[in-house]
């Protein structure tokens, strides 16, 4: 297995050029399980998690070719409706292929994808939805067994919790449904916005981008799509929280500012500069000048991200005063802690709470810490940037799954940064 070597306490400075994002990508993947043709999808980052759902779609007869980033899937024999435990389990969001396996087949057994490292994450509210939509399903051996004699019958779905990839799932089936579909309380994340406009673009009949009320008008068929995933707003934000940890000047190329709102804000509550401006970012981190203790809640798009908070928190033990991090979307995500106070930091969690003392720049020491998922990963990266001294990271597989080309970017803004075998 590998691990990553970070020799901390450089500043950072230079240009990142951001990927495509993991989190559009996978929905817009499975979308094309909607349509027959050879679908085109541009600006695909190369990671685990998109090469996973691109072996679970070769599973059930869908063929695919990679240039670059550019992905051609071709989804006219799509043969098979199963997703088995082997590739769910590595991947929760193997389940978003319920929603199209439904909408084109009739049919789809999925295994549940179980709990992971982050929280207990079920999926009910999917299955509720399809349910509304008259699909029977069944919880039988690990599987949802789903099926409805002819097509889906639009309907009105109301999730209690806006559930991202439960609005996407909904989404892609009821584009193909009879009738009209109304999701109420539907998610807001941008990624929703990228995966309507390629549903659109295929011939879909939906209102209500970036609202939390999507109508979906349900048509016969649709045609293959020609589109491009946007920018990776969890990935900008970590090399931003990156660069004012450790101190430089960094841009940010490539990526969507307004996708940001909430940590934009932050970040100068902080007391860095902070211009975004087109498809660019900048952020200037003064070694000197201290950095303020900011707290945070995480909510739902608008609101501050929770793939952000890992990040954010690991800046905060810099600050030199205290920052309270409210979690309020998973229930287990402060798995970083405990590593980060290998690094020195003093934090006290108290249920979904936890208290940053902060400990100024330089208060962190490099050490051996172990990556636990893929969020709390990234701010170990963080913290092993601006620590003085050497952390090694070991797990970095869950790091792979979401950051492209993770050490020649760092490399690139200066960081002395490298993998090696365990
Ligand atoms: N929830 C339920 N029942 C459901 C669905 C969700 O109780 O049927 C709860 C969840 O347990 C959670 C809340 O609702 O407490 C919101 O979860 P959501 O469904 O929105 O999360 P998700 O769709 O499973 C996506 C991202 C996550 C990101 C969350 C929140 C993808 C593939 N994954 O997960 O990304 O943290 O939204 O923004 O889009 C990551 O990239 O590291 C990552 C974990």
């Amino acid at each position: 297995m590998e691990k990553l070597v970070i020799e901390g306490g450089r500043e950072l400075h230079g240009q990142v050029r951001i990927s495509g994002a993991k989190n559009a990508a996978l929905p817009l993947i499975t979308a094309t399980l909607l349509a027959k043709g050879v679908h085109v999808l541009r600006n695909v980052p190369d990671l685990r998690d998109t090469r996973t759902i691109l072996r679970l779609l070769e599973s059930l007869g869908v063929t695919w070719e990679r240039q670059g980033h550019t992905l051609r899937i071709d989804a006219t024999d799509l043969n098979c409706s199963e997703a088995s435990y082997e590739l769910v389990k590595t991947m929760r969001a193997s389940v978003l292929v319920l929603g199209p396996l439904l909408a084109r087949l009739g049919r789809a057994r999925v295994s549940l994808p179980g709990g992971c490292a982050i929280g207990a994450r079920p999926i009910n509210f999917h299955i509720l939805g399809f349910e509304q939509l008259g699909v029977t399903c069944r919880l039988e051996h690990g599987y949802v067994d789903a099926e409805i004699d002819g097509r889906l019958q639009g309907n009105t779905v109301y999730f209690d919790i806006p559930s991202v990839t439960g609005t996407e799932n909904l989404l892609m089936a009821a584009t193909l449904a009879q009738g009209t579909t109304l999701i109420k309380n539907a998610a807001r994340e941008p990624e929703i916005g990228n995966l309507v406009d390629m549903l659109i673009g295929m011939g879909a009949e939906i209102e209500g981008r970036g609202t939390d009320l999507l109508t979906i008008h349900g048509v016969e068929e649709l045609q293959a799509a020609d589109t491009a995933v946007i920018p990776d707003r969890i990935e900008t934000g970590t090399y931003l929280i990156a660069v004012a940890a450790a101190g430089g000047e960094a841009t940010m190329t490539h990526c969507n500012p307004g996708h940001l709102p909430a940590l934009l804000e932050k970040l100068r509550a902080v007391g860095l500069e902070v211009s975004g401006q087109d498809d660019e970012i900048t952020i200037r981190a003064l070694r000197q000048r201290p950095l303020k203790g900011v707290d945070i809640k995480t909510m739902p798009y608008p609101g501050y991200p929770t793939d952000l908070q890992a990040q954010f928190m690991a800046l905060m033990t810099l600050s030199n005063q205290t920052a309270v991090v409210n979690e309020t979307i998973f229930e287990n995500r402060f798995m970083h802690v405990a590593e980060l106070k290998r690094m020195g930091a003093d934090i006290r969690i108290d249920g979904h709470t936890a208290v940053v003392a902060g400990l100024g720049r330089g208060g962190l020491t490099g050490a051996p810490v172990m990556a636990t998922d893929l969020r709390a990963s990234s701010s170990l990266v963080i913290a092993g940037l601006a620590a003085s001294g050497r952390t090694e990271i070991s797990r970095i597989y869950h790091l792979e799954r979401g950051y492209e080309n993770l050490v020649s970017k760092l490399s690139g803004l200066g960081a002395r940064v490298w993998k090696t075998q365990e």
